[in-house]
């Protein structure tokens, strides 16, 4: 890393700071680059909202917040005073030019005390709907002149479709440069996942086999045991092809299948996943039919538990037609990928919670082996596990030990739990660490959020105007629609799943 972090006197502006996910996800994160000493010797939290709290108070909340969800636990005494020091509140109406005038009066008192110009982080935690108002104001404030020093960080979701994500980009653009402009896709600062790039161009061994020559298809699956619990109002209008598929799933893809950058900069990793998404086969209504598969869940019980359906769900329309699960087959049309399937699901309320990513490779050419000795026969898999389990495995075939000859599929493991001791950080240090560093690398770019739009916008027309007749259609606890069943198994494969603590 070429910046040294520690000079770089930050200032993070945090709208939404009295929000969910500065409690969960961004104050933790801070306090643990804090901690780890990724924070510069000279920074500033401030949150903003409006409910009116002091400074005192807004540090009592973040501390519980911490103790709560930190993955280094409860703060210790000492480090939590000198940490919570940095920490100001400023309650704020976002309408209004006092509240920008003030951060400004803020940036500038920080700045004079310091004896130096801060890099300043607006960290936009709240609704979509108030991004528009938040950057017109920065810009009248004239807080965003400077494009070395002023980020803007963006939450998902990034527009509701295509023409909104564009509208977006257009009112961004007219404000910030892009590199200034920080989207989130918090899967992309997933250890997990800055593995498949690390595991990909690190590795000599897999290129040859990593296209159509070799590689049968490819399962990318993100399953989820939760509900939508208290998120119906946003999700009701949202639905999992653009909460999960539009942005995390695609991302994943488009690791999986990317040219090698031929280096490591922002800019040409980014053009090399854009280009994935350029390549992706567009469907026609017909192929919506035929490839898309949509599910919405009903009551059940999940671990013991008795769970409502999703309509019942608080905040939910108790007729909605939106869908809690997808399932998609795509294609990627380019000389490295013609004609390999890559199956994408996502789903809540599932029989598991599990990230993974299939790899199956084409049978062998010629089976020497007697039958009977080829019963359990198994095609080369490669298998991520981005979550829980942390690993990679690779199923060969091996003979079992005995007089005769019987193979089966054996796992070759890296587990991350077993290779090192270091906890791996959470995907929100990475990509705040990487804001103040300036580095894009992990974040969307625009082009991108918008081929993804307009990938996925044919889906989205034809269930909005098809409405479900047979939603709900997958009880808590199960696998989602059968239907998704059927879109695999017509072409001959089967969903793989990992068993977690021993169950499948
Ligand atoms: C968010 C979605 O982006 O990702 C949620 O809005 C989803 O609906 C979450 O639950 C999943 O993230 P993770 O890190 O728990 O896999």
């Amino acid at each position: 890393m070429s910046i040294n972090i520690k000079s770089q006197a930050t200032i993070f502006v945090i709208f939404g700071g009295t929000g969910d996910l500065n409690a969960r996800k961004l104050a933790p994160a801070l306090y643990n680059l804090f901690l780890d000493g990724w924070l510069p010797e000279k920074f500033s939290i401030i949150g903003t909202g409006r409910t009116p709290l002091t400074d005192d108070q807004f540090r009592t909340k973040l501390l519980d917040d911490i103790n709560q969800f930190s993955r280094s636990g409860k703060a210790e005494k000492a480090k939590w005073e000198v940490f919570s020091k940095n920490i100001y509140y400023q309650v704020s109406d976002i309408n209004d030019s006092e509240t920008y005038k003030e951060f400004g009066k803020r940036v500038e008192a920080h700045n004079a005390d310091w004896k130096t110009k801060s890099n300043v982080i607006y960290y936009l935690a709240v609704s979509p709907n108030f991004f528009p108002i938040i950057a017109s104001n920065i810009s009248k404030a004239k807080l965003a002149a400077d494009p070395e020093k002023v980020r803007i960080v963006i939450e998902k979701p990034f527009g509701h479709d295509l023409e909104s994500s564009k509208e977006l980009n257009k009112l961004l653009s007219g404000i910030f440069d892009e590199r200034q402009i920080y989207r989130i896709d918090h899967y992309l600062g997933k250890e997990t996942v800055q593995n498949i790039m690390a595991f990909r161009f690190a590795n000599s061994i897999m290129e040859p086999l990593w296209n159509r020559n070799y590689i049968e298809h490819v399962q990318i699956s993100v399953t989820e045991q939760l509900g939508v619990e208290e998120r119906g109002d946003y999700y009701d209008g949202a639905g999992a092809m653009r909460d999960m598929i539009q942005n995390h799933l695609l991302q994943l893809l488009c690791l999986v299948a990317m040219e090698p950058p031929v280096n490591f900069s922002a800019d040409e990793v980014r053009n090399r996943k854009v280009d994935v998404l350029r390549a992706m086969r567009r469907f026609s209504p017909e192929d919506v039919r035929n490839s898309a598969v949509r599910g919405q869940y009903a009551s059940g019980w999940m671990q013991g538990k008795e769970v409502p359906g999703y309509r019942k769900e608080p905040k939910v329309n108790p007729e909605s037609n939106t869908e809690t699960f997808a399932a998609v087959k795509f294609f990627v049309d380019n000389w490295r990928w013609q004609g390999v399937p890559f199956y994408l699901r996502t789903g809540k309320r599932l029989h598991q919670s599990a990230s993974i990513i299939t790899i199956q490779f084409k049978d062998v050419p010629h089976l020497v082996f007697p039958t009977e000795a080829a019963e359990s026969w198994q095609q080369n898999r490669l298998i991520i596990s981005i979550q829980p389990e942390m690993s990679i495995r690779i199923q060969v075939q091996a003979k079992r030990p005995g007089l005769d000859m019987v193979l089966n599929a054996v796992d070759m493991v890296f587990d991350y739990k077993g290779t090192y001791t270091t906890q791996a950080p959470e995907a929100y240090e990475t990509l705040l660490l990487d804001t103040m560093l300036g580095d894009q690398t992990l974040f969307m770019r625009g082009d991108q959020v918008e081929e993804a739009w307009a990938l996925i916008m044919p889906i989205l027309h034809t269930w909005v105007n098809k409405k479900s007749l047979n939603f709900p259609n997958y009880s808590a606890d199960s696998w989602g629609p059968e239907a998704a069943e059927a879109l695999i198994a017509r072409d001959g494969f089967t969903w793989f799943t990992l068993p977690i603590n021993g169950k499948k």
